[in-house]
């Protein structure tokens, strides 16, 4: 059986896959694959194990209909024609749970980052520019006893919210499609509208999928109704704010600062000027990217490549979850 990787992977998942016999064909150019390379990388595989890179979408789907599996290295799948590889016949399935500790951590850590101005206080340093300090300079604002609005309270956001609660005692406030019970019991969450959310969080931190109906939802619009000394968050997906506008919803002072491991597009360029203002924190999407939660996820891909090599039920499909 053969395997091909979009990327060189993490070894617990690819030992799983070489100890079962099958050869693994890694993509280990530090360039994008083109379609034309997926086609012809995939074209005498038996499995894809997609680990990042173009949208997998109909037109490469249509010539992959061979695959047995498309295993997503990630919990989001919105790098995927889900309506279209479901027409197709081509199993897709993701590496669910396992990241939502060092997603959340990320999300924690850009909070404080952005508190406290410190990315933008370390390349002050670098720039020679610490210079001469005063009572009034580099101020950030605290944290503790604020309230954290939860856009999307699943497995990340409640890691988040406990973190958040544990260490600054947060208030958490929250908005989903359905109720979450057991976050409102255990962290006393409460369950608001969305314009309660936008107008009542001092940190609002989206933890929700990519989907139609999250595209642009941080739009001028909802920043004209956040708090003038709140925090946005988005550790999840750049495509659920607007970048501009997240933009200019700084410049104006509509909001304090803004926190992004996601952006739109990535890469962000370097000269984009989120970069360089003291209370914006960016980080390149790492948010699973430790050594820990991504053997875990290569485990979970492979598992999920073996099942559908041996014609097992794989463990996590996402098929099912296009038409919502
Ligand atoms: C995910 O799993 O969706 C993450 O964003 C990948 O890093």
């Amino acid at each position: 059986m053969k395997v091909f990787t979009t990327r060189v992977i993490p070894e617990e998942g690819l030992l799983l896959l070489q100890r079962a016999g099958v050869t693994v064909k890694q993509w280990t150019e530090r360039k994008e694959l083109t379609l034309e390379d997926m086609i012809e990388q995939c074209k005498d595989q038996d499995a894809l194990f997609y680990a990042g890179g173009r949208h997998i979408d109909r037109p490469f789907m249509e010539h992959a209909r061979h695959l047995k599996v498309i295993s997503l290295l990630s919990v989001g799948y919105d790098n995927v024609d889900l309506k279209a590889a479901t027409e197709l016949g081509i199993q897709i399935t993701n590496t669910p749970g396992v990241l939502s500790n060092a997603t959340a951590d990320t999300a924690f850590l850009l909070m404080q980052a952005v508190a406290r101005k410190a990315f933008y206080q370390h390349k002050r340093i670098l720039n020679g520019d610490w210079g001469f300090s005063t009572p009034t300079a580099n101020l950030g604002i605290d944290i503790e006893g604020k309230t954290l609005g939860i856009w999307g309270l699943g497995n990340i956001g409640t890691v988040m919210a406990k973190r958040c609660k544990a260490a600054f005692d947060m208030k958490i406030l929250y908005c989903n499609r359905h109720r979450n019970k057991a976050a409102e019991k255990e962290l006393g969450a409460t369950f608001v509208s969305f314009d309660e959310l936008l107008a009542q969080s001092d940190v609002l931190s989206v933890h929700t999928s990519l989907t139609p109906e999250t595209k642009d939802k941080f739009n001028l619009e909802a920043f004209r109704k956040m708090k003038p000394t709140a925090i946005f968050i988005n550790a999840a997906r750049g495509g659920i704010h607007n970048e501009t506008d997240l933009l200019f919803a700084l410049q104006d002072g509509l909001i304090w600062g803004a926190g992004l491991d996601v952006t739109n597009p990535e890469p962000m360029q370097p000269d984009n000027p989120l970069l360089n203002m003291p209370t914006v924190a960016i980080l390149p999407h790492i948010g699973s990217a430790t050594v820990e939660t991504r053997n875990a996820m290569s485990r979970i891909a492979a598992e999920n490549v073996l099942a559908a090599l041996e014609g097992r039920p794989v463990p996590n499909p996402v098929n099912h979850l296009y038409s919502l």
